[in-house]
């Protein structure tokens, strides 16, 4: 790249007024780039406050179904769904994954019929919501996650999810070798334009915990997660995990959490040309929330800011809980 210097080249000139800024800006963020995930749970006309996640809830199924009715009014192409299961549903083995009448199961079918194709159904394949102790899979006696049975168990959740009619497909377990066997199971059902979207790069987050109080299983987790999600410190080993779940039949990769990996996100994007998403977790969420209560700045600046970086770094779309709030500001 060559330069005319100065005064030749004077890089204000284009920035001094509004119009300008906006003609040359080279990255913009639009409501087709927002991904809107929501909590689930039961009963009827129920919505439930999140306090470690200021502005979010979680809603029983009448209300998933509004929110997206919502989702499409404000241009938001896509929904993730999360479950925060009854206790007493709760088991060792999390078997009420495979319920076809979960509640999981029961708000993809409320969306459908209230929203037809208009609006994307993501839905989320780990048994963490589902435990009684926190962890994503199977247990043996010492508390290690088993990666093959595992595996095994999260291919039904997820033909349970596609038979419910969940449009994309989202392992966030971090089990090895499941998006291969969710996929062939895809395509041995009949479900072959169900989308995968892996979780490919997921770390081992302290990022993660309001999202924890939000599905209940915050108080259950035992120990961590750091024997299948990654360490922060790892990105060679992040673009691995990715080119292995788009060699398994990926449709599309995220990252997760979302700014604290935009290296992550810049190499696989650079490397792989294929569609990456970031997820900007619930810490995250709360962060800018608390940044903005304390005074530190105004909130809509420092929600839309940090969004746009995603996609400046590459990304297809963003998970975010800002995204009803992003939408608004970008509707005008
Ligand atoms: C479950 C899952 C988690 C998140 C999405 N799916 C939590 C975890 O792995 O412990 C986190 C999302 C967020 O923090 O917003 N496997």
């Amino acid at each position: 790249m060559t330069e005319a210097s100065y005064p030749a080249t004077r890089l204000r000139r284009t920035r001094a007024h509004g119009w300008s800024r906006a003609m040359h800006r080279e990255t913009v963020l639009t409501t087709a780039d927002l991904i809107w995930p929501l909590f689930v749970t039961s009963g009827k006309g129920v919505e439930e406050p999140v306090a470690s996640l200021p502005g979010v809830s979680r809603w029983s199924v009448d209300g998933i179904a509004s929110r997206a009715k919502e989702a499409v009014e404000l241009g938001i192409p896509c929904i993730a769904l999360f479950p925060n299961t009854p206790s007493d549903k709760r088991s060792e083995r999390g078997d009420e994954a495979l319920n076809p009448d979960n509640l999981m199961c029961q708000a993809i079918k409320a969306v459908r019929d209230a929203c037809g194709n208009d609006v994307g159904i993501l839905t989320d394949v780990a048994l963490d919501p589902y435990t009684s102790h926190g962890q994503d899979g199977l247990v043996d006696d010492d508390g290690y996650v088993l990666n093959d049975d595992t595996v095994a168990v999260l291919v039904d959740q997820a033909i349970n999810q596609a038979e419910a009619g969940a449009d994309i497909i989202a392992p966030s377990d971090m089990m090895d070798g499941r998006v291969k066997a969710i996929r062939m199971a895809l395509e041995m059902n009949d479900f072959p334009n169900a989308q995968i979207m892996a979780y490919a790069a997921k770390y081992a987050s302290a990022f993660y915990g309001p999202f924890r109080d939000a599905v209940g299983s915050g108080g259950l987790l035992k120990g961590d997660k750091k024997s299948y999600q990654m360490d922060p410190g790892n990105a060679d080993e992040a673009l691995r995990e990715i080119a292995l779940d788009i060699a398994e039949g990926a449709d599309s990769v995220m990252v997760k959490p979302g700014l604290a990996y935009l290296d992550v996100i810049w190499r696989a994007k650079q490397e792989f040309c294929v569609p990456v998403f970031a997820y900007q977790v619930s810490g995250e969420y709360a962060l800018i929330e608390a940044g903005a209560a304390a005074g530190i700045a105004d909130r809509e600046a420092l929600l839309m800011e940090k969004l746009v970086a995603f996609k400046r770094a590459g990304c297809s779309g963003v998970l975010t809980y800002h995204a009803p709030v992003a939408a608004r500001l970008l509707n005008g």
